[in-house]
């Protein structure tokens, strides 16, 4: 690691061409970041944590660091155990590789993060981001997070940005945070409004910092729709509504047509032993499911019974208070699908598989036997779109609950290792979003995109108010 003075005299390191006083405003910047999302597991270990807190004695530092790592610290790296790790890495990377033995014998009991290209050789591979939004695979050196114009999230090139078409959004804390394609979508009518993107599917939509609270009867339907399509599920949080059903009613008729069931067009999602819906209305955990499984009609043709599943769920969260779990998680196939591989099952092997379900009767739906297709179009956009129930033995649940699920394969010990892999997949971090309500949260969820379920609560009261939408 060389170093040269740049011509104000300050320190700059070589290899990248960065001045000091820039490489300790990052490194703060970091630190501050880290601390502000409560990332208390993570230090950072570089020059200047080794020796300071201000840019003076950053400086005076760095030079002696820096001699440091060049003399007695290089002389105890053993070479042959450094090839042995060496990676794929940049040509300039390699100097700092040369230090690794050190750092790892001063800090044993750390995982070192490495941002640089990997080959799964001597590291293990994370994904920073879910497999949908970085297709070309850009490290963070050469990406900046975007939302495009129809809402989705990319990794894109960041030397080849056309500012023409994306502006940059600040973050509720004033600081330049990603970049934004500029469309129509984000026009809520004179509403200021953040547009965050959640963590791995899903987006946030509340009032920018000093603005609003806004009604809900105002928010402009057909844009939550557009949205909700492609970036499921979509929160909105913060919106102010008159806690009556008939307002409700109305802006879930400005989304799409309601879907009614025999208890009528709106459920209270609370515990409730009066009527009989397995168990959503329950303490107990759910099964990964997708809403309208078991609602079927008969086909005409065949004979055969067919679901007719709504497309959207709209939620509005009426008490959070639980004290402990009642998360909802929604697993979207947008992060499922790319992650299918020898693993689990390659996508084309399973296009040609079908698993069988069956529930008991239940008021509203139940009691026909079904044979589904694991990948089929989106209602709306056609796009694939993965489907399944996660199976859920009477041991698990209240009597009467319990779901059961085959994969239609021989033997059937294959078809209970796909059914449990992809159930896993389904719970994996990469796909699925865990969702902590808060009072007054509305949810709107591609049913079509997605499955969700819910984990068990212990004490509290947990409600919300949820109708069906095509
Ligand atoms: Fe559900």
């Amino acid at each position: 690691m060389s170093r040269e003075t740049d011509r104000f005299g300050n320190g700059v390191l070589e290899n990248l061409k960065i001045p000091d006083a820039d490489v300790f405003a990052y490194h703060q910047e970091l630190k501050a970041l880290a601390l502000s999302l409560g990332l208390t597991h993570l230090e950072f270990v570089r020059l200047g944590t080794l020796t300071s807190s201000d840019l003076e004695e950053y400086f005076g530092n760095a030079s002696k660091t820096c001699n440091l790592l060049d003399g007695p610290l290089a002389q105890t790296v053993d070479l042959e155990e450094n090839e042995r790790h060496a990676t794929t890495s940049m040509p300039h990377i390699n100097d700092t590789e040369a230090f690794k033995p050190s750092i790892f014998k001063q800090r044993k009991s750390m995982i070192r993060l490495s941002i640089h290209e990997s080959n799964n050789v001597g590291k293990i591979t994370l994904d920073l981001f879910p497999p949908s939004t970085n297709p070309d695979f850009l490290t963070p050196w050469h990406g900046a997070v975007a939302v495009l114009a129809d809402a989705s999230v990319r990794i894109i090139d960041a030397s080849a940005v056309d500012m023409a078409k994306f502006e940059v959004i600040t973050n509720h804390a004033g600081r330049p945070w990603l970049l934004r394609e500029k469309s129509d979508l984000f026009d809520w009518g004179g509403m200021e409004l953040d547009f965050e993107p959640l963590f791995p599917c899903g987006m946030l939509i509340r009032a920018r910092a000093g603005c609003g609270p806004y009604k809900f009867e105002n928010v402009n339907m057909s844009r939550v729709r557009q949205l909700a399509l492609s970036t499921a599920p979509l929160l909105l949080r913060g919106f102010t509504m008159q806690v009556e059903k008939e307002v409700f009613r109305n802006k879930a008729r400005e989304l799409g047509n309601i879907q009614t069931w025999p208890f009528g067009d709106i459920l209270e999602v609370r515990e409730n032993a009066n009527l009989s819906v397995m168990n959503v209305l329950t303490r107990e955990a759910m099964p990964f499911h997708y809403d309208g499984c078991f609602k079927t009609v008969e086909d005409e043709k065949t004979g055969g019974w067919i679901p007719t599943p709504p497309l959207f769920q709209m939620f509005r969260n009426y008490v959070a208070s639980q004290t402990k779990g009642g998360l909802t998680l929604f697993a979207s196939s947008r992060n499922l699908i790319p992650l299918l591989g020898p693993d689990t099952v390659p996508l084309e092997e399973l296009r040609r598989l079908k698993w069988k379900t069956f529930t008991t009767d239940k008021e509203a739906f139940g009691s026909t036997q079904l044979l589904r297709p694991f990948i089929t179009p989106h209602p709306e956009t056609g796009v694939d779109t993965f489907r399944f129930h996660e199976p859920w033995p009477e041991s698990k649940c209240a009597p009467g609950s319990g779901v059961i699920v085959h994969v239609m394969v021989q033997p059937q010990a294959k078809g209970n290792a796909i059914s449990q892999s992809l159930t896993r997949l389904m719970y994996d971090r990469r796909v699925a979003y865990r969702h902590h309500w808060k009072e007054g949260d509305f949810i709107f969820n591609d049913n079509a995109m997605t499955h969700h379920t819910r984990t068990a609560f212990e004490n509290g009261h947990r409600e919300h108010w949820r109708v069906h939408v095509n």
